[in-house]
């Protein structure tokens, strides 16, 4: 199977106070196109930053990290939200999604600044799926955190992309919820082909992927 992303001895130091704090150390990984990899490890081992990093909104203090064969650091900050519109779905710890918006407007919007078709009948389908085909005239004020998790899910299912990078989805959901939302996430990957990223403390979803990278210390633990 070829390659979606290539990490290449990955450093992340942010400075605070003339001191260089060591986030990352040192990570090497692939992944490849349809593979479901989860990221586990305690709180402060690096993981949304990893993630931070895969997205291209952030750059590593050294290394390189390669999305397709194409090196983020000599691409253009434009071709970079190019990539991310339309190949990468994000799943961030808060959800971002658009306020004054609907959760079925939400869902919508990749979709149309992607140009896919049919965008309505696709967002009520993915919503209906997630359980929350009854809230989906709803702003994201008027749901719960677990229910705007679930929006955020949909949204980032919704335009096809080749990967969905996912920081902790199920965080937030009851033990009901967290079954059907992270079934559906995993029945999604292979019906529509695409990796996925999983940062998550659920034993039970990281038996579900296909490999587990742990992170300890910001060191990817051997
Ligand atoms: N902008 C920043 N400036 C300085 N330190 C930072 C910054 N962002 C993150 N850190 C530090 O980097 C380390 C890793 O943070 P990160 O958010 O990646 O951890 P995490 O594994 O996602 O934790 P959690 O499970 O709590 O979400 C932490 O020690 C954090 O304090
Ligand atoms: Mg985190």
């Amino acid at each position: 199977m070829k390659n979606l992303y290539k990490l290449n001895n990955i450093n992340l130091n942010y400075q605070l106070n003339g001191n260089d704090i060591k986030v990352l150390k040192n990570i090497n990984f692939e992944i490849k196109k349809n593979e479901r990899v989860a990221i586990i490890g305690e709180s402060g081992s690096g993981k949304t930053s990893l993630l931070m990093l895969m997205s291209g909104l952030e750059e590593p203090t050294t290394g390189s990290i390669l999305f397709n064969n194409e090196d983020f650091s000599k691409i253009s900050e434009k071709k970079k939200t190019e990539i991310r519109k339309k190949k990468i779905g994000l799943v961030f710890q808060q959800f971002y999604l658009i306020p004054n918006y609907t959760a079925l407007e939400n869902v919508m919007f990749p979709m149309q600044i992607n140009n896919i078709n049919d965008e309505k009948n696709k967002a009520n389908l993915i919503l209906s799926d997630i359980g929350l085909g009854h809230r989906k005239n709803n702003l994201p004020s008027e749901l719960s955190g677990g229910e705007q998790q679930r929006v955020a899910i949909a949204r980032a299912i919704s335009f096809n992309p080749e990967i969905i990078l996912a920081d902790e989805p199920t965080g937030n959901l009851d033990k009901k919820n967290t079954e059907l939302v992270s079934n559906l996430l995993l029945d999604y990957s292979y019906k529509k082909k695409f990796s996925l990223i999983l940062v998550t403390h659920n034993m039970k979803l990281t038996k579900k992927c296909d490999r587990v990278i742990e992170l300890l210390d910001g060191h990817i633990k051997v």
